[in-house]
């Protein structure tokens, strides 16, 4: 299997151990389906979605047969003041499948841009409605955010920010929800931890509503371990943000597009934030974009503040809106209908549910969590080499032909909605595998 190029210096690669990758180095050179190709030849099941982002599953025929005839139709269009139709049409039929409450929708290219714009549009919309004062925002312990400043800013992974020095000012966090000692083994949301909103009070007594501009969370925390929320917590965040006039973001870059069964964590769990971002499966990642969801008032709010003609919101991309995006998002949207992807995953929800859980008892295991077509598999860190452990199933699973994801000393499981149950039951028997022979 031709694996040019085979010099590895030059990639400076992105969250990636470069030294010991390029020291014993897995490419990927081909895929389809449920399946990658590996540079040796193998068949590798994709137990992550890519990236928790090929959701229809990888080399969909009528997803690559829209990017194919898009690029030879309309390569580039700009969206700043200019227009082109693909980018109307699927702001159409991805805000059809969206909350009726989030109708407008802003392109971006990445998860990271579309948090960093949702924080914007929080900063404008007070502004605009003359309270200018409130800019404070809140993130949440062990919220990954992608890596803008802003959403390293409100992120709360102490290790992607330690590097670069100073961040936005007025930041807060709220504490994680994750309680192993309440919580281990929970199938689905936990009961335990709904309490944990009513920090946010205690951050609103000590800064004051006037100065708090947006909330941010994930509904469901993706990349750093899988954290369930807790029953009844997101309802709370959301009626303490209403009482205290806090907009209430939804990071859903990894939980939009049907990941947990439902189009968004929003229909999962009930819970209607006033910005809500995605990426990823909004394409399923055949081309990159993000986008985010905003309720009319606040769109409204921002857009009819300033004078006709001048520009609102002085935001955006070259790539906003890109036609090959809109195509392969245009298609992917119909996929998962025609195909009735979202239902499998919820379907599925069960099946993987069960593997997972299977796995308790193995060495090191202390805690598998789980909710639609996400799961985690926890082991103990190894004395003084947190994520060792996992780093060693997770390549072992891979030459067993099976792609997890490695993050601390959890093994994240988040396969294509197209999953089957014989395939579940490979993906975690390789994973249980792997953990009975790692010290
Ligand atoms: C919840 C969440 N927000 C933002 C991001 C960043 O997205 P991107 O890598 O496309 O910038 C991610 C990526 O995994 C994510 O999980």
């Amino acid at each position: 299997m031709d694996a040019r190029p085979n010099d590895l210096a030059a990639f400076w690669m992105p969250f990636t151990a470069n030294r010991q990758f390029k020291a014993a180095p897995r490419l990927l050179v081909a895929a389809e389906g449920m399946h990658y190709t590996s540079h040796d030849g193998r068949q590798v099941l994709d137990g992550t979605a890519g990236l928790c982002c090929v959701n229809a599953g990888h080399a969909h025929p009528s997803i690559v047969d829209a990017i194919q005839k898009q690029a030879k139709q309309l390569d580039f269009a700009p969206t700043f003041q200019m227009g082109h139709p693909l980018a109307f049409e699927l702001a159409n039929a991805a805000t059809a499948i969206a909350p009726p409450s989030l109708n407008r929708i802003f392109y971006t290219n990445s998860g990271s841009e579309a948090v960093d714009t949702a924080l914007k549009m929080a900063l404008a919309y007070h502004r605009a409605r003359g309270e200018g004062a409130r800019t404070r925002l809140i993130g949440r312990a062990r919220g990954y955010h992608g890596v803008g400043f802003g959403g390293i800013s409100v992120g709360g992974i102490a290790g992607n920010r330690k590097a670069f020095g100073t961040m936005l000012g007025g930041v807060d966090h709220l504490s994680h929800t994750h309680a192993p000692e309440h919580q281990a083994f929970t199938r689905g949301q936990p009961e335990w931890g709904a309490h944990l909103a009513d920090e946010l009070e205690k951050l609103v007594a000590l800064h004051d509503a006037s100065t708090i501009a947006a909330v941010i969370v994930e509904p469901l925390a993706g990349s750093t371990g899988v954290l369930v929320p807790p029953k009844g917590y997101l309802e709370k965040l959301r009626a303490i943000c209403s009482k205290h006039g806090i907009l209430l973001i939804f990071d859903e870059v990894i939980t939009g597009f049907g990941r947990l069964g439902t189009a968004f964590g929003v229909d999962a769990f009930g819970v209607t934030p006033d910005l809500m971002t995605v990426a990823k499966g909004i394409t399923n990642g055949a081309v990159p974009m993000g986008a985010v969801y905003s309720s009319q008032a606040v769109h409204d709010a921002i857009v009819d503040a300033g004078p006709e003609g001048a520009i609102e919101f002085a935001h955006g991309y070259t790539y906003s809106g890109h036609p090959l995006a809109c195509a392969a998002g245009l298609a992917t949207l119909q996929v998962y209908r025609d195909e009735s992807l979202f239902e499998n995953a919820a379907r599925m929800a069960k099946p993987l549910e069960d593997a997972a859980h299977a796995l308790k008892g193995l060495p090191n295991v202390i805690d598998v969590r789980n909710y639609g077509l996400v799961g985690a598999v926890e082991l103990a860190p190894r004395d003084g080499k947190v994520g060792a452990r996992a780093y060693e199933v997770f390549v072992r699973c891979y030459e067993a032909g099976v792609l997890t994801r490695q993050t601390g000393d959890t093994i994240a499981i988040s396969p294509p909605l197209i999953i089957n149950e014989q395939q579940i039951g490979q993906l975690f028997d390789t994973l249980a595998s792997a953990i009975k022979v790692t010290k």
